[in-house]
């Protein structure tokens, strides 16, 4: 293989006495959806939000293109490459999708000495970039509050891949989502993948990582319990691997049934 896009090794994060990550790699190469599985509380959002910059690691080595990197602020990593979709996804919701593409961003035209948004372009802009991801949207100037959760997921994930990521966090994209949305997101997930950026996939769904993921990567209290590739790993055996296998056997076994 290539050299990866990110490599993130034995990373350790404590926050006072809490370890919350206590050694964890990965790596992620260009074209790949590498899924971060997890219970509450194993480390995930701790986990990428070092890779983003917003925490600094209390050991551990970052590497972009096989070169060390230190991120100071999250700052950093988005210069770097790195762009983050949060759960909650720093949207707007009464302004409008093109807006909330562009958020900070906007194209200016100058009339004289004067500077106005371009509104024309930023809209034709926001239009064919979601009808890329699969999203015809009628009118974008229609407010994003009046998007589907997986329409506003794909916004996001667009506005990141128009503003040139190389490597996409995703937190949990697909949690609050419904069966046709989740296949929406994941279907941009596969479209993001094939343009060579690196995808980091978070999630507690096992089904939805085996969906699109190339490699999968299991935390459990703050330590990689290893990483498999696709047609390696059946989804028992990962399900198994976030609950701590043994537990949910014990589970099982007093209740009498399947949890
Ligand atoms: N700022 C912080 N200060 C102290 N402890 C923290 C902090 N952030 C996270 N932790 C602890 O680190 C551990 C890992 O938390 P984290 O949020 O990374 O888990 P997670 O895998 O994202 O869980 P979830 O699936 O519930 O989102 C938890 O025990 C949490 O309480
Ligand atoms: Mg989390």
């Amino acid at each position: 293989m290539s050299t990866p896009l990110i490599e993130l090794k034995n990373i350790e994060k404590h926050f006072g006495s809490v370890i919350a990550l206590n050694g964890v790699s990965i790596s992620v190469y260009p074209g790949e959806c590498h899924c971060l599985l997890g219970d509450n509380g194993a480390g995930k959002s701790t986990f990428i939000k070092t890779m983003a910059g917003v925490h600094q690691p209390t050991r551990g080595e970052i590497f972009m293109d096989g070169q060390q990197v230190v991120f100071n602020t999250a700052r950093d990593a988005i210069e770097a490459g790195i762009a983050t979709v949060y759960q909650d996804l720093a949207m707007i919701p009464l302004m409008s999708v093109t807006r909330n593409f562009w958020m900070g961003r906007e194209p200016l035209r100058s009339v004289g000495p004067l500077k106005f948004i371009d509104f024309e372009m930023a809209n034709r802009v926001t239009m064919e970039e979601m009808d890329r991801m699969g999203i015809h949207l009628r009118e974008p100037s229609q407010a994003v509050g009046t998007l589907s959760g997986g329409e506003r997921q794909t916004v996001a994930i667009a506005r990141s891949v128009y503003f040139g990521a190389k490597i996409l966090i995703l937190d949990e994209p697909t949690s609050a989502l419904g069966v046709r949305q989740t296949s929406n997101v994941l279907a941009t997930i596969d479209k993001v993948r094939k343009k060579g950026i690196g995808v980091v996939f978070i999630s507690h769904n096992v089904r939805h990582a085996l969906a699109v993921g190339d490699r999968f990567t299991v935390l459990n209290r703050g330590q990689t319990l290893g990483t498999a590739k696709r047609g390696e790993i059946e989804a028992e055996e990962l399900q198994d691997m976030m609950a701590g296998g043994k537990e949910l056997a014990q589970l099982e076994g007093s209740l009498g049934g399947t949890v």
